[in-house]
């Protein structure tokens, strides 16, 4: 697939009328605005035994909303990368090289994995670290990434079972190996204290919204050496991007947000590839480098007690909660589990 100069330039002015029309409307939107919020909050009082309903009237995004979202949409990522590769692949406007640029995708994707993995070297990733990916959706990332690095331990740590599920058949048709696939929560990590050295994100907090905080939390407590968080940062953004997060209930603060809690932000600044140019990615990097390191083994979600397992069956001595595992990926998130306090009597 050749891409003219002519092609490249067509479709970048294409690409800047489509964001001149929708700034104008939200232009107009915006004297509509204070009328709107309030026929919202009326609404969303009005609803009062609702708390879905009232989530949505209030814009605030729910864990849950996300997982059915996402859980539903399984599938999409692993059919979007295939057809990213096929035959000559197709062109589209992304930020290529830190430029606005009309590239074949699946060059811009290559090159946006290289330079995760230049990164995750640079920062010391061997043959005997373990990495976490937080989000990991359908594996679409971490899964070349893991072709581009030393490891000896790889994790996915996913909301959606579905996700997982399907990503785990494309890592086996890939040829990679994940040693733990987990349906659980980014605001409850079920590992330990100190137990992965590098945990990354690519695009998941900006799904969190206001749990983002408790997020970079849970990754300092489990990470030893450093976080890469790969995500959209209001920092950098254009008054189109600031506006659609916004308007999303998308998180846009992380350097606020990191600095407020005293971590060690070592890197901050525009990651120079991203796919949607209306969504550019900032990248953070979080360095710990804790003296201490635990094993890597599933933990309770609501206590940190560590799990014991039974066939099937994660259970937590502690509270006496058990959390099914299907097709071997474990359900960690806190209200995935079931009371059965005597069930490691029963046994
Ligand atoms: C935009 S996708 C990115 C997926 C993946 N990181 C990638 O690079 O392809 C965001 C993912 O974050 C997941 N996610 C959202 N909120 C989460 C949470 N609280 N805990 C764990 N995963 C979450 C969603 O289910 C979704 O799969």
């Amino acid at each position: 697939m050749e891409i003219t100069l002519r092609d490249k330039k067509n479709a970048i002015r294409a690409y800047e009328e489509r964001k001149k029309k929708s700034l104008s409307l939200i232009e107009n939107v915006r004297n509509l605005k204070p009328l709107l919020k309030r026929m919202r909050g009326r609404f969303a009082s009005s609803i009062v035994n609702r708390p879905t309903l009232q989530k949505w009237a209030g814009s605030v995004r729910s864990e849950q909303g996300v997982l059915r979202k996402y859980d539903r949409m399984a599938g999409d990522y692993v059919a979007g990368y295939h057809d990213m590769y096929k035959d000559e692949g197709y062109a589209q406007v992304c930020i290529f090289d830190g430029e606005l640029d009309y590239r074949k995708i699946s060059e811009m994707n290559d090159r946006r994995i290289r330079e995760i993995a230049g990164l995750l070297k640079e920062l010391g990733i061997s043959k005997e670290s373990s990495l976490l990916e937080v989000g990991a959706g359908e594996l679409t990332t971490i899964v070349p990434l893991a072709k581009e690095i030393p490891f000896s331990r790889l994790s996915a740590l996913e909301l959606s079972w579905s996700r997982l599920a399907v990503g785990k058949l494309f890592a086996n048709e890939q040829g990679i190996t994940l040693e733990d696939t987990i349906a659980a929560s980014a605001l409850d990590l079920p590992f330990p204290d100190n137990s992965y050295d590098y945990i990354y994100t690519s695009h998941c907090l900006e799904q969190i919204g206001k749990g983002a905080e408790r997020a970079i939390q849970e990754m300092h407590r489990v990470a030893r050496k450093y976080i890469v968080l790969l995500e959209p940062g209001l920092e950098f953004a254009s008054a189109y991007q600031k506006k659609a997060n916004k308007r999303a209930g998308r998180v846009g603060e992380i350097d606020r947000i990191i600095r407020r809690l005293g971590y060690n932000l070592v890197r901050h600044g525009l990651f120079p590839f991203a796919l949607n140019p209306g969504n550019k990615t900032v990248l953070y990097v979080i360095k710990k480098d804790s003296p201490e390191s635990n094993p890597i083994r599933c933990v309770c979600p609501c206590d940190k007690a560590p799990l014991e397992l039974y066939e099937q069956i994660y259970f937590c001595k502690k509270c006496g909660v058990v959390f099914p595992i299907v097709k071997g990926i474990p359900f960690l998130r806190k209200e995935d589990g079931l009371l059965a306090t005597k069930f490691d009597q029963l046994n």
